[in-house]
């Protein structure tokens, strides 16, 4: 394994991907989990040469949010990735990424403003930006991302269409711990008693998946019936909504195209979580 800390360096190996080989590249902001390393195996299952990248970019937090506190132990990244035949782990500084006098941002409209983009604005302008930034230095032909983002999903598939960059995205599915609580590196955070409260996103999917299967359909007693949830385990919700899987609009009716997709306090962690209704 290759750990790649220039821009430049990055950029003379991927001019010179063998003309044959399928680059796979896996994205992260580091404090890996078993979420990333299974984007890792995907992408060694699917390609030839597996590039990740570590780097915690300060565009897609808030003036408000934890860039400081993000989790961070890049000893422990580089051994989980050395375990898991990883090519090339690229690890660029700040400094290279946003150098004095950085101008150019890449924005989604619509996509970018609802969901979480409604609560973090200006979150998705910077995911757009660095992600394009990546792929353009990494020039991968699939890029590996998990479906616990779903909004980052769609809206960086929507980006990388409308500006015909080749790169695919391959959405993987969402690892869970056994009781349900999907794996985020901001888990961490969370004392013993807010893990606990913590299954309420879970579980509210669950409930909502359930009266559906039984035949209610109507959103707004399917959200009111998973917010109970929420209030019950003293979440503060952020939002839960039922939006159609690719224009993220809100549906008034669920139906097979439904996304169940929700962002919950729990104390001062901000946790999100999503599934498909069937
Ligand atoms: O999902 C993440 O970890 C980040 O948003 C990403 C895609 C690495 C961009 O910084």
């Amino acid at each position: 394994m290759q750990i790649v800390e220039s821009v430049s360096r990055m950029l003379e190996l991927s001019r010179d991907w063998p003309p044959k080989a399928k680059v796979g590249f896996v994205p992260t902001m580091g404090y890996l989990h078993a979420g990333h390393l299974s984007l890792v195996q995907q992408a060694n299952l699917l390609c030839d040469i597996t590039v990740v990248s570590i780097y915690v970019n300060p565009a897609q937090f808030g003036p408000k949010e934890d860039l400081a506190n993000y989790p961070r132990d890049i000893d422990r990244d580089l051994q989980l990735l050395g375990n898991s035949q990883v090519d090339y782990v690229f690890f660029p500084t700040t400094k290279e990424i946003y150098p004095e006098n950085y101008r150019t941002w890449v924005e989604v409209d619509g996509l970018s403003g609802v969901l979480c983009g409604g609560s973090r604005p200006g979150h998705f302008k910077g995911v757009a930006t660095i992600v394009l930034k990546l792929v353009n230095i990494v020039k991968p032909h699939l890029m590996f991302m998990g479906e616990k983002d779903f909004q980052q999903v769609v809206v960086l598939q929507t980006m990388l269409r409308d500006l015909n960059v080749s790169t695919q995205i391959v959405p993987c599915p969402i690892v869970r711990e056994k009781d349900g609580l999907a794996m985020s590196s901001r888990n961490v955070y969370l004392n013993p008693q807010e893990r606990e409260q913590a299954l309420c996103l879970s579980e509210a999917i669950q409930i909502i998946k359930s009266l559906y299967k039984k035949g209610i359909t109507n959103s707004d007693e399917l959200i009111r019936r998973g917010s109970e949830i929420i209030e019950r385990k003293d979440g503060r919700l952020d939002y839960l909504k039922l939006v159609d899987s690719n224009s993220l609009e809100d549906m008034t009716v669920a139906d097979s195209h439904t996304r169940i997709i929700l962002a919950v306090f729990i104390g001062r962690t901000r946790l999100i979580d999503n599934q498909a209704m069937v």
